[in-house]
């Protein structure tokens, strides 16, 4: 049993939307005292500011509602209920008041001196694998050597991230499944190829007890490592049928100012943040397949800096209520193109066909688990539900749509095909 009780002080590195979300967390868990560490002043008073914010929207059902009265999962809660769940592991629990949680959260511009005492540290930094490894290589320098050192990344291989840390034992992934970590209930704990046991458990365990509104926290370890790890690769697989479909349309002479009239734009990757699933979907591409590249219209935004909300602009742009809409009336013949060729068991068979693989390459030993990692992360049925019924007819609509995209990768693999994912409960 691992004794959590050892770990105190907890340090975060990187402010922004995750190291934020993180920080909210740690400091509702109880620990003495939770050190943001990013760049300089101005991004960590920014962060610390919205930190306090997301803390004292939790004072009372009525500011909760108010506060995260945008974000769609949140509108219909059953906020008696779920706050008592959270109050069972945040403040109530510790008996501690708000201003006193607040006084534990420290910020500091010098990773050296904010992670020297430290036993737990969170990595929140860009989805860059030369940053994240110079992070990893100064944490094993400056922490202690007890600390475990966790990374959030949404993609990326720990035992690289590690390399230069001169303790790959201690170095684990630790990916929150949402932009708003109090909102999420998944949390996937990823082993490097040298992670330790002790350092995954003590992973596991830190990571059951973050609050969530939204209820018990579900833990994920995977077996091993791959890029994208589950619920994200599902995710970017599938996005590549729409991105097909966007350029479709473009071909066929709508648009993009049509499309974003009829609000095909994404506003959630506005929120997840342009640079992240652009970096996300390059390491894809160059893990797994070059059918991973990012969109043009991706690269486009990427390339004018345009990162979504948290620079004010993205594929729409934002202010403090929320992206800014004007759109143009839809025309008629951009929905009828549209769905006409929409088929959204694409998106399912496509989701399967990915999940097999996974359970082919033994990141998981079993389609329900994947079942599950998809509903406790997107609050949607996992790809196995229908699939284990349909996947003939899906590998065929697959054939069919990886010839018509080009798109060899989304062929059906053997594992979904001759259905030998049913020996996988
Ligand atoms: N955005 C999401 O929805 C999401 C969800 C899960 C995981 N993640 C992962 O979390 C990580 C952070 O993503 P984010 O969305 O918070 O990005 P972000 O751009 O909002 O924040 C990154 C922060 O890292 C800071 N930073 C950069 N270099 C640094 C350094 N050398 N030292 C200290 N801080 C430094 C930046 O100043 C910035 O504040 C990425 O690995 C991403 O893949 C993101």
């Amino acid at each position: 049993m691992v004794e959590l009780d050892k770990i105190k002080n907890f340090a975060v590195i990187g402010g922004g939307i995750m190291g934020s979300g993180i920080a909210q967390v740690a400091l509702l868990t109880g620990y003495e005292k939770v050190t943001v560490i990013d760049l300089n002043s101005e991004i960590l008073e920014k962060s610390r500011i919205l930190i306090q914010q997301r803390i004292e929207a939790l004072e009372s059902e009525e500011k909760c509602k108010e506060f995260f009265a945008y974000h769609d999962l949140l509108k219909n809660l059953d906020f008696k209920n779920k706050l008592g769940s959270f109050e069972s592991v945040g403040i109530v629990a510790n008996k501690v008041d708000i201003k006193t949680i607040l006084s534990r959260l420290c910020t500091e511009t010098d990773i050296s001196k904010g992670v020297r005492d430290t036993d737990f540290v969170i990595e929140a930094v860009s989805e860059k694998m030369e940053l994240k490894q110079k992070i990893f290589e100064q944490l094993g320098e400056y922490s202690p050597p007890q600390a475990v050192l966790a990374s959030n990344t949404s993609s990326m291989s720990i035992t690289d991230i590690a390399q230069d840390s001169k303790r790959p034992e201690k170095v684990i992934g630790m990916h929150f499944h949402t932009y708003f970590p109090i909102t999420g209930m998944l949390i996937e704990i990823t082993p490097g190829e040298k992670s330790s046991a002790e350092s995954l458990d003590i992973g596991r365990e830190v990571a059951q007890r973050f609050p969530s509104l939204m209820g018990e926290r579900f833990t994920v370890q995977l077996e091993k490592e791959t890029p994208g790890l589950i619920a994200n690769r599902l995710a970017i697989t599938g996005t590549l049928y729409f991105n097909w479909l966007m350029n479709q349309a473009i071909e066929n002479g709508i648009s993009r100012e049509k499309l974003d009239a009829a609000d095909f734009s994404s506003e959630v990757a506005d929120v997840i943040g342009i640079d992240t699933i652009y970096y996300c979907s390059k390491y894809l591409e160059k893990k797994i397949s070059p059918d991973f590249a990012p969109s043009e219209r991706l690269t486009d935004l990427f390339n004018e800096g345009k990162f979504g909300r948290k620079v004010g602009e993205g594929f729409y742009k934002w202010n403090e209520d929320g992206p800014i809409k004007n759109l143009p009336p839809v025309e008629k013949s951009t929905t009828d193109f549209i769905t006409k060729l929409l088929d959204l068991e694409i998106i399912s068979a496509i989701q399967l066909n990915e999940a097999c693989r996974l359970l082919d390459e033994g990141v998981v030993k079993s389609y329900e688990l994947i079942n599950k990692v998809l509903l406790k992360g997107t609050f949607m049925p996992g790809p196995f539900v229908i699939g284990k019924t349909k996947y003939k007819e899906w590998a065929e609509k697959l054939y069919d749509f990886a010839e018509k995209s080009g798109k060899s990768y989304l062929k059906p693999c053997d594992m979904m095909e001759s259905g030998r994912f049913l020996d996988f409960k």
